[in-house]
């Protein structure tokens, strides 16, 4: 039975991008798991911290990417870039394995309140990903999440379409 990993890069307590996270892993008819990055609090990556050994919890960060047949992944932007506690999550990981995402596929979005819904970090991870073992990226971008998303689904039926012709395509890579 192939399962599915689902995460937001995030570690706000009322993510809407774990929100996000959610509702696609629902639509995407595999068997989901949902973890939250408030559960690896990690120190700040640095090489003298790593010298002292990998902290345990990013080698169970780790080891747990490694029990998926492939990720969904929505990333908060901030100030256009990665949120601090993903990209140290993810810098841990890549310094236990390059391979990163295990040759897995990641259907990666991106949200926020705003127009742009997050494009910027979206087009940097998706850009970087393949980098990090990601056998193939597909991609969605909610903008204006407060008007376009509501009781748990995506109400903009132009925006769901396109979310699901993508998740589709992230379905037959997997
Ligand atoms: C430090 C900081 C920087 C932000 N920078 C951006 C940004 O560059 N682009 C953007 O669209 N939203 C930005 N935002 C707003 C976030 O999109 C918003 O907080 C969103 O809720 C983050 O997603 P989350 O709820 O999943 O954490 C920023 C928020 C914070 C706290």
């Amino acid at each position: 039975m192939k399962k599915i990993l689902a995460f937001a890069g995030s570690n706000s307590k009322t993510s809407i991008n774990k929100q996000l996270a959610i509702y696609v892993a629902s639509l995407a008819d595999y068997t989901y798991d949902v973890v939250d990055l408030n559960d690896y609090d990690l120190p700040i990556f640095s090489l003298e911290v790593e010298a002292n050994g990998i902290p345990e919890l990013a080698s169970d960060f780790n080891n747990l990417l490694k029990k998926y047949n492939g990720f969904i992944i929505s990333l908060a932007e901030h100030n256009g870039s990665y949120s601090a506690v993903f990209k140290n999550l993810f810098d841990w990981i890549s310094r236990i394995d390059r391979n990163v995402f295990k040759n897995k596929p990641v259907f990666l979005m991106a949200t926020s309140p705003g127009m742009r819904g997050g494009i910027t970090v979206l087009e940097t991870a998706a850009n970087t990903f393949p980098h990090l073992g990601a056998s193939a990226v597909e991609k969605f971008s909610l903008p204006s999440f407060f008007e376009n998303f509501k009781d748990d689904e995506i109400i903009n039926l132009e925006l769901k379409t396109d979310l699901i012709n993508n998740l589709e395509k992230f379905r037959k890579s997997i």
